[in-house]
């Protein structure tokens, strides 16, 4: 893979049943760098993603990731490498409380932790794994809901407590899928704020249907149309692409909603 880059992708391709969900995607980003994908539903952007984090193998094509290709290398370990993900639909806990979340995913995923699971309590009441939950908590600004059960908390909350358990596990690229869909804008506009000020640390992919929301977060924008790359570039050249305007916005009134 090229020097510099962080992700590198040839090829890569899933079918399921016929459907080409990802067709030959080539993709890459240099190291420190904030990409964009964008696209309409059905695009491609999540089994993108998908890939890209090991939830299963690509059907062609290679995935390679800080200098190493991982094509075939499983989910947990792309986590313990540094690619960290969240989900579209929020995927945290209701079952536990918030910091205990936190926690249990920081010493599931820690390079350190012992080989055998007898000492995952203790683990858990490490100070530092404790000092690793409360900072990523206090970042988010739920610092006050540690102790609440994850249950009790609005679908906002529960959004950034699991950007919360992302940041905890010290990502060397965070990827967010749709970080802002079903959150209201207040919410929305705490979130992006959030993002904007802790992506510095890290690489960073965040997939978005609306564009408005996210051209002041990223450097470079990918579009996705029918499973493939259809454009890439920094966000004013990929917006009056007109093959994007056509693909992704079709008629005027789609491009007045969706920017
Ligand atoms: N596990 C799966 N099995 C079958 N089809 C899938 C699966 N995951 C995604 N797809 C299909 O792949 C296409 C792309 O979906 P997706 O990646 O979710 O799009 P986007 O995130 O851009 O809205 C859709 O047609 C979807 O139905
Ligand atoms: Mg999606």
């Amino acid at each position: 893979m090229e020097k510099g880059n962080i992700i590198e992708t040839k090829g890569v391709t899933i079918q399921f049943n016929g459907l080409v969900a990802v067709d030959g995607v080539d993709f890459s980003m240099k190291r420190g760098e904030a990409v964009g994908i964008i696209g309409s539903n059905g695009a491609g952007k999540t089994t993108f993603f998908n890939l890209l984090t090991g939830l299963f193998p690509p059907t062609s094509g290679a995935i390679f990731y800080d200098g190493k290709e991982i094509t075939r290398v499983p989910p947990h370990k792309r986590v313990m490498m540094g690619m960290v993900r969240t989900f579209q639909l929020v995927s945290v806990f209701d079952s536990l409380t918030v910091v205990d979340n936190l926690i249990l995913s920081v010493v599931r995923f820690r390079e350190d932790r012992r080989p055998k699971g007898g000492f995952f309590f203790a683990d858990a009441r490490h100070p530092s794994v404790l000092k690793t939950c409360e900072e990523a908590l206090t970042i988010m600004g739920i610092e006050d809901k540690a102790n609440l059960m994850t249950s009790e908390l609005s679908y906002g909350d529960k959004r950034k407590l699991e950007i919360a358990v992302a940041l905890s596990l010290k990502p060397k690229i965070l990827l967010l899928d749709e970080p802002f869909a079903g959150l209201g804008d207040l919410e929305i506009g705490e979130v992006s704020s959030i993002i904007r000020r802790v992506k510095e640390n890290f690489s960073f992919i965040i997939i978005e249907h609306k564009i408005s929301r996210i051209v002041d977060l990223v450097q470079r924008l990918s579009v996705m149309h029918e499973g493939r790359l259809i454009a890439e570039g920094v966000p004013a050249e990929v917006l009056s692409n007109p093959l994007v305007r056509e693909v992704y916005w079709g008629k005027e009134e789609g491009l007045a909603c969706s920017v």
